[in-house]
C-alpha cells in the first residue's frame, strides 16, 4: 500500500506508482468523498455532471461510466435517458456507496463492477456513450484509457469527460490557485482525515492538460471533436466527442 503521506509531487516522477496511490487514496475518503465535492464546489458539482449526461446520452443508449466513484455520473445519464449505464472503478469501498444510492433509488438499469478504465471488461463497439468524470487526470496511462474509450465504443458513439484542466493564464489565476493550493488540502484534512489525498489534488492538476491538449489527444486517438464547454470560471471542462462512422 502507498504511503497516506506520500509527497504528491513524487508521484509525478518516473516509476513512481500513482495508480495504486490513487485506488488506496480513494478506497481511504470513500466515506467522505460527496461532502467534499459539495464542499469545494458550493454544490455545482451535480450540474456538470448533469450538463455531461445531456451532452453525452440518447435514449436508451448504453453507457458505460469510467471511474464512476459513487455513482453521480451514472445517475446523471440514467436521468437524461439511458438505458443502462455500467459503472466501472477501481476502489471497491466507492462502488460500495455508489451499490447502497442505486439500491435506495430502486433502479435495475445501473450495475457496478470492480475494474480499471485502462482495461474493460467490454466488448469491442458494445456501448453508445462513454463518460468520465474528474478521472482520466489520474490515469497515468492517459492514451490507453482513450484507446480503451475508443475499442468499446460503436462507431458514431459518444465519450464526454469532465476534468480539472491546467490553468492556463487566466485574470483571476492567483484566486484559484489560492483555492486549489491552500483552501481545498484545508478543507481535504479536516473533513476527510487524510493527509495527502487534497493536497494531491492540486498538484494533479498542474501535470495535467490545458483543454487544447485535451482536445489535441481525443484527436489523435481517433475521435471527432463535438464540442468543450468551460464551468466555474474555466476551472472545469467538459470534452464531448464521437468516435466516427466507418
Ligand atoms: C475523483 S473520483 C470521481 C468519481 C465520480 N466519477 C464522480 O464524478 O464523482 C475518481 C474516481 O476514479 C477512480 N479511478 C481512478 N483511476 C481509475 C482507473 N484507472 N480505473 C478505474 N477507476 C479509476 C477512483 O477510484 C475514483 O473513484
Amino acid at each position: 500500500m502507498t504511503s497516506p503521506t506520500a509527497v504528491p509531487e513524487e508521484l509525478f516522477e518516473p516509476g513512481a506508482d500513482r495508480a495504486t496511490y490513487v485506488r488506496d487514496m480513494f478506497e481511504g475518503i470513500a466515506g467522505r468523498y460527496d461532502l467534499m465535492n459539495t464542499l469545494m464546489t458550493g454544490g455545482r458539482h451535480h450540474a456538470w455532471r448533469r450538463a455531461a449526461a445531456i451532452e453525452l446520452v440518447r435514449p436508451g443508449d448504453r453507457v458505460v461510466d469510467v471511474g464512476c466513484g459513487t455513482g453521480d455520473l451514472t445517475f446523471a445519464c440514467l436521468e437524461v435517458g439511458a438505458r443502462a449505464v455500467l459503472g466501472v472503478d477501481f476502489a471497491q469501498p466507492m462502488l460500495a456507496r455508489a451499490r447502497a444510492k442505486a439500491a435506495a433509488r430502486g433502479t435495475q438499469r445501473a450495475a457496478f463492477a470492480l475494474g480499471d478504465g485502462t482495461r474493460l471488461p467490454l466488448a469491442d463497439q458494445s456501448v453508445d456513450g462513454w463518460c468520465a468524470a474528474f478521472v482520466v487526470r489520474n490515469i497515468p496511462d492517459l492514451d490507453r484509457a482513450f484507446a480503451e474509450a475508443h475499442r468499446v465504443l460503436r462507431p458514431g458513439g459518444r465519450l464526454a469527460i469532465l476534468e480539472i484542466p491546467k490553468l492556463g493564464p487566466h485574470p483571476l489565476r492567483p484566486a484559484i490557485r489560492l483555492h486549489f493550493a491552500r483552501v481545498v488540502p484545508l478543507l481535504g484534512r479536516v473533513v476527510s482525515g487524510h493527509a495527502s489525498a487534497y493536497r494531491y489534488l492540486p498538484v494533479s492538476v498542474d501535470h495535467f492538460l490545458e483543454p487544447h491538449e485535451g482536445t489535441a489527444r481525443l484527436r489523435a486517438t481517433g475521435f471527432e471533436m463535438r464540442r468543450v464547454e468551460r464551468f466555474m470560471l474555466g476551472t472545469v471542462a467538459l470534452h464531448v466527442a464521437e468516435r466516427p462512422l466507418e
